[in-house]
């Protein structure tokens, strides 16, 4: 019943988004639409790709230095995780970890998160797993600390943090740093910034997975909105914004033409898009700043030898 009502208000936001969204002059819809059940198998085969860099970067960073995470953190600490997609990650940290007390995996899509957490219970039949449905966007409340359990860290993996603006990312992290507790850490992944060709490759692939990633929003609103987009009137574009230090995905129509959807018509010219997603790419330097403005202070930050991807271990001030 619970699972229901949650389905449906996902399904109002979703409508709501697309009609204001392609209603504007510059037509957009949140990234946070593109991850239904085929838009998140897709990302997952994204991460295997030979442009794709992030993901196999960041693996190898959490392997090389989760020993030294671990020592930083003590015995018996608790972990958050912030939109726990895949366990892949978590578990390299859990391995290195002195009998690490709870995980705390946070998402949105209950169904995933559940059956997520219970695989990662039943191979660490030691861990107190407790998964809490929310949107980590919002704020929401962790059960209460135990006397003398370990520090609490915080893992928000993946450079999820660059589908924020600047603003929204600084937000966020300042109502972690207040959710943490003054003993807490917190472990980003940040995409770095790199030459214009890399970004562009790894997010306009040779395979295509990256362009059937993004027109799956077209078909996922033609699935549960009733609409009729042609998938083979819109291309994938991906764009590297220097001024505002972001890739961009957009979907391009490529010709005049009218599509409906959820009883409404919208109209596109020949070249205008829908933009689908910005991911934010930091140097070292500037995302510590906008960390130190969140209240966070750089304990230590981990880059791979080629410079792409940056881990920064912060702690609250
Ligand atoms: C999971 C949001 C960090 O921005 O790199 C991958 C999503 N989009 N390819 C990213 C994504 C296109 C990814 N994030």
């Amino acid at each position: 019943m619970k699972h229901q009502k949650a389905h449906h208000d996902l399904l109002e936001e979703f409508r709501k988004a697309v009609v204001t969204g392609l209603s504007a002059p510059r037509k957009e819809v949140s990234c946070k639409f593109l991850y239904d059940e085929r838009g998140s198998a897709l990302f997952e085969r994204i991460c295997e790709l030979e442009e794709y860099y992030p993901t196999r970067t960041e693996m190898g960073l959490l392997q090389h230095y989760s020993r030294d995470i671990a020592r930083r953190m003590g015995p018996g600490c608790r972990l958050v995780e912030f939109g726990s997609g895949s366990t892949r990650k978590v578990r390299i940290l859990l391995e290195a970890l002195e009998r690490p007390a709870c995980y705390l995996p946070v998402d949105i899509s209950r169904e995933h998160l559940l059956a997520q957490a219970r695989l990662l219970a039943f191979d660490y039949p030691d861990l107190a797993v407790l998964p809490i449905c929310a949107d980590f966007t919002q704020s929401f409340a962790l059960p209460r600390l135990e006397s003398g359990a370990g520090a609490t860290l915080g893992f928000f993996p993946g450079s999820t943090i660059g589908n924020f603006t600047p603003a929204q990312a600084r937000d966020f992290l300042s109502r972690t740093a207040r959710l943490l507790g003054p003993k807490g850490a917190m472990l980003v992944g940040v995409d770095l910034r790199k030459a214009p060709e890399i970004l562009h490759a790894a997010y306009d692939d040779r395979e295509g997975v990256t362009a059937e990633f993004n027109l799956n929003l077209l078909a996922r609103i033609n699935r549960e909105l009733d609409g009729d987009f042609d998938l083979a009137a819109f291309r994938h574009r991906a764009r590297w914004n220097d001024e505002d230090s972001r890739v961009e995905m957009h979907l391009e129509s490529r010709h005049g033409q009218t599509a409906r959807a959820c009883g409404h018509d919208f109209s596109f010219a020949a070249g205008e898009t829908i933009h689908t997603e910005n991911s934010y790419k930091y140097s070292v330097e500037g995302f510590r700043r906008l960390a130190r403005e969140a209240g966070f202070a750089t304990e230590k930050t981990y880059v791979d030898d080629a410079g792409l991807f940056s881990l920064h271990l912060l702690r609250p001030v």
